[in-house]
This record gives structure tokens, C-alpha cells and sequence, in this order.
């Protein structure tokens, strides 16, 4: 009984052999002529084009190379003021952030209180560059982009003098806002921990 059952098993265990010895030689032809095909695509020269795509130019890296830096570096030309501001801020901002950037639907932009909250503006931004980065290619939503430079200068301006953090008259561009200091400017300290378990 014992040698037949063995005989048994032993015909199934072959037949799974020869099973996985054919799927194994395909695959490993499979794998053969992959490995050949990657030697031929490295050991010859590469083609001028692959046929598809075509270069960027000048005009369509321009519309997406907008970042402004902290120091201004890439802030463009033009300038407005809290006056001007004012308009565009009713007609394209107040539906969410209310009529005096109090908050509604969307975060309050005004707000200062020497506890650091709540987290607007005038309490957490560093740099006041930051926020013609931010609304030049964010705001408004859900149409960012539509926004002139001069208009976003002015709503910037808008914003600083609501905080009273420049006066109602200054005029934001190029040089005046990169020179504006933020009152969270010291709220931020370089990150200097080495990691270890006290570090979450
Ligand atoms: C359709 C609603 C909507 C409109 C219109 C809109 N915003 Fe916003 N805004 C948002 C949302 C949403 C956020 C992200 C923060 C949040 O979740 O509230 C935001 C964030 C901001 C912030 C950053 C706030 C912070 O400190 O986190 C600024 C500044 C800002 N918007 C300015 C503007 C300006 C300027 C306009 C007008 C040109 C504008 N927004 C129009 C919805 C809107």
C-alpha cells in the first residue's frame, strides 16, 4: 500500500516537474531575448529623437518659471497699492476670504496677535515676497493666472496694510516689497536637529 501510494505520488510530482521545467524555459527565453534587446539598445548609439514630443520654447518655460524667492529674485515689473488693491480684492477675493480678509469659506489673510495665531499673514508668513508667489500662481481660485502683475502688487499691498504691516500709501514692486519685514520673520528658526528618538 505504502509503495503504491508512493508510486502515485511520485507519477503527480513528476508531472509537476516537467510542468514547471516548461513554464521555466519560456520565461527564460522570455528573459534571453529581453537581456538581448537591452544589450543592443546600450551598446549602440542612442537616437537623435525617440519620436514624440517636441523642444520647449522660450515662451512656454517663461509661463511656468514664476517662482519668486524670498530676497524678490523674480519678482517682474509693475507696482500698485492698497487703494488699488481694494478693488480687486472686492471683486475677485472676498467672496472667500471676506470683505476685510477676515476669513469665510477660505483661511483669514488678517489677523495679528503676538500668541502667533491665528495662522494668517500677519502671524506666520516670514516673507512678505511670499505672497505675490502665492497669489501670482495660486489666487484666485479656482481661475489662478488671470491675475496682472500690477494687480497682484496691489493686493499684496492690500493684504501688508490690512495687517498694518506697511502703511496704506506704500507702494509695492519690485524693490519696495522684498525690503518689508515680516513680524514672523523671527518666528522661524534654522532646523539644526541631528535626528535621533527626541525627534518626531
Ligand atoms: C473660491 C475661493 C477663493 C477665492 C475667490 C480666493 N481664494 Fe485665496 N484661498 C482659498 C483657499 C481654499 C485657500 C487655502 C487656505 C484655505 O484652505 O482656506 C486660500 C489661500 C489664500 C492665501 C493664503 C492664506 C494663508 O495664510 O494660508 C492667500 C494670501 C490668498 N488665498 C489670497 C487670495 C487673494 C488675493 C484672492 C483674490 C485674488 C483670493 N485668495 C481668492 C480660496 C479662495
Amino acid at each position: 500500500m505504502i509503495g503504491t501510494g508512493a508510486g502515485v505520488r511520485g507519477r503527480a510530482v513528476t508531472a509537476a516537474t516537467i510542468a514547471i521545467a516548461v513554464l521555466g524555459l519560456s520565461v527564460a527565453g522570455g528573459r534571453l531575448s529581453a537581456a538581448a534587446g537591452q544589450q543592443r539598445a546600450s551598446s549602440g548609439p542612442l537616437p537623435e529623437t525617440f519620436g514624440f514630443g517636441r523642444p520647449a520654447t522660450p515662451a512656454a518655460i517663461a509661463e511656468l518659471d514664476i517662482d519668486v524667492m524670498p530676497d524678490g529674485t523674480g519678482l517682474p515689473p509693475g507696482s500698485g497699492t492698497a487703494a488699488d488693491g481694494a478693488q480687486t480684492w472686492g471683486r475677485a477675493c472676498r467672496g472667500c476670504h471676506g470683505p476685510e480678509g477676515e476669513g469665510g469659506t477660505a483661511a483669514p489673510v488678517v489677523g495679528r496677535d503676538p500668541s502667533g495665531r491665528p495662522l494668517t499673514v500677519g502671524n506666520l508668513w516670514p516673507y512678505a515676497t511670499t505672497l505675490y508667489d502665492y497669489i501670482n500662481r495660486a489666487m484666485p481660485r479656482p481661475t489662478p493666472g488671470m491675475l496682472t502683475p500690477d494687480q497682484v502688487y496691489s493686493l499684496v499691498a492690500w493684504i501688508l496694510a490690512k495687517n498694518e504691516i506697511i502703511a496704506e500709501d506704500a507702494v509695492m514692486n519690485a524693490e519696495t516689497l522684498p525690503a518689508v519685514v515680516m513680524p514672523a520673520r523671527d518666528r522661524f528658526v534654522p532646523d539644526d536637529r541631528r535626528g535621533g528618538p527626541e525627534v518626531r
